[in-house]
């Protein structure tokens, strides 16, 4: 069976095809970063005529790099929401577009569960493995920072997300007050690469206790102050400023999560989502977590339409489910 995966939540123009349960045929990406660099952020205008531009191209050349022709598609998934309306709706038409046409099921999908599957797919190392349940998944991206204990395929249970700013939404805006463009998080982990982590202090979550909550607000707001104040450290010492900045964020990320691991006593931990493709991230649970720690490869960790496709996939296989052409983007959406 031949999934195509479409994604244009955000700012990347994404097709995949996918064989069966997460074999890889083809995961296209066209990145816009160039359009977005300069304003340090995403701009949803800019983003949606993109989208509207590449998509096609980005269909073709996915079926083209799977050597697979229209008439193979046996499933359509496509992302529908959470994220920017008039981002997702060009990969919403275009997916009711190749439905129709090809009258073949249509199918919906949420990009947070899509980012979840990234795990299964061709690659990572749950690929067919079917014994981890008990399941702790932390979704750390530019947009949501969440523990969810997964049960089974399909089955979800968010124990926390978090109270104010997004991980990633914190270390853009660091890199943003730096001076750098949009995304940051790979910017600063480059600039912090050989500095000293633990030279300048940032604080750690503000509250304690059994919540299985996040914040990164006053990390962010500590972060752009020490900029503004220390022009010289800007200057000098830039490398362990960002990785003090990053290793901070990551100690939140990290203490959290073993922590909801050990209550809930899980079989293993999930990290995924943009950030999860630091490698002081990586690095910190692999040394800290006595549970076994999973990620995806890191191409896979950052929007992709491959999760979007197999997501899709388990909906329809395990679940009978199909959307109807009347899918609409929906640009608030929980797990
Ligand atoms: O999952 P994603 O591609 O898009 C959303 O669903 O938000 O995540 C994008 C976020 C951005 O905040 C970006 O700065 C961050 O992931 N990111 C990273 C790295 N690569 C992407 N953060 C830290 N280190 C990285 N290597
Ligand atoms: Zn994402």
């Amino acid at each position: 069976m031949i999934t195509l995966g479409i994604e244009t939540s955000c700012d990347d123009t994404a097709v995949a095809l996918i064989e069966n349960d997460g074999k890889i045929l083809s995961n296209v990406l066209t990145s816009q970063d160039v359009f977005h660099r300069d304003f340090g952020g995403i701009v949803p205008e800019i983003a949606s005529r993109k989208h509207a531009e590449l998509i096609g191209y980005t269909i073709v050349e996915a079926l083209k790099l799977a050597k697979k022709e229209l008439k193979d598609i046996d499933l359509v998934s496509v992302t529908k929401g959470p994220g920017l309306v008039g981002s997702l709706l060009v990969g919403i038409e275009a997916a009711k577009s190749l439905s129709f046409a090809l009258d073949k099921p249509l199918i919906g999908v949420n990009h947070l569960e899509g980012h979840i599957y990234s795990l299964f797919l061709e690659g990572a190392p749950l690929y067919q493995a079917k014994s981890v349940f008990p399941f702790l998944i932390l979704i750390v991206s530019g947009g949501h920072t969440e523990l969810v204990l997964m049960e089974d395929f399909l089955s979800y249970r968010v124990l926390g997300r978090t109270r104010d700013d997004a991980a990633g939404e914190a270390i853009d805006k660091f890199a943003r007050f730096l001076g750098y463009g949009y995304p940051g998080g790979p910017i600063i982990e480059k600039l912090g690469a050989d500095g000293n982590p633990d030279k300048y202090p940032f604080p750690g979550l503000s509250f304690k206790g059994s919540s299985y909550e996040f914040s990164f607000s006053g990390l962010k707001t500590a972060g752009i102050y020490f900029i503004q104040k220390n022009p010289d450290v800007v200057k000098s010492d830039l490398s362990s400023l960002c990785a003090s900045f990053e290793n901070a964020l990551v100690k939140i990320l990290v203490e959290r999560t073993i922590k909801a691991a050990k209550d809930f006593n899980v079989k293993g931990i999930g990290v995924v989502g943009g950030v999860s493709a630091n490698k002081r991230l990586r690095e910190t649970f692999l040394s800290k977590s006595p549970i076994e720690v999973y990620f995806p490869p890191k191409q896979l960790s950052t929007d992709n339409a491959s999760m979007i496709g197999l997501t899709g996939y388990f909906h329809y296989t395990l679940k009978n489910e199909v959307s109807p052409l009347t899918l609409d983007a929906v640009s608030r959406l929980e797990l």
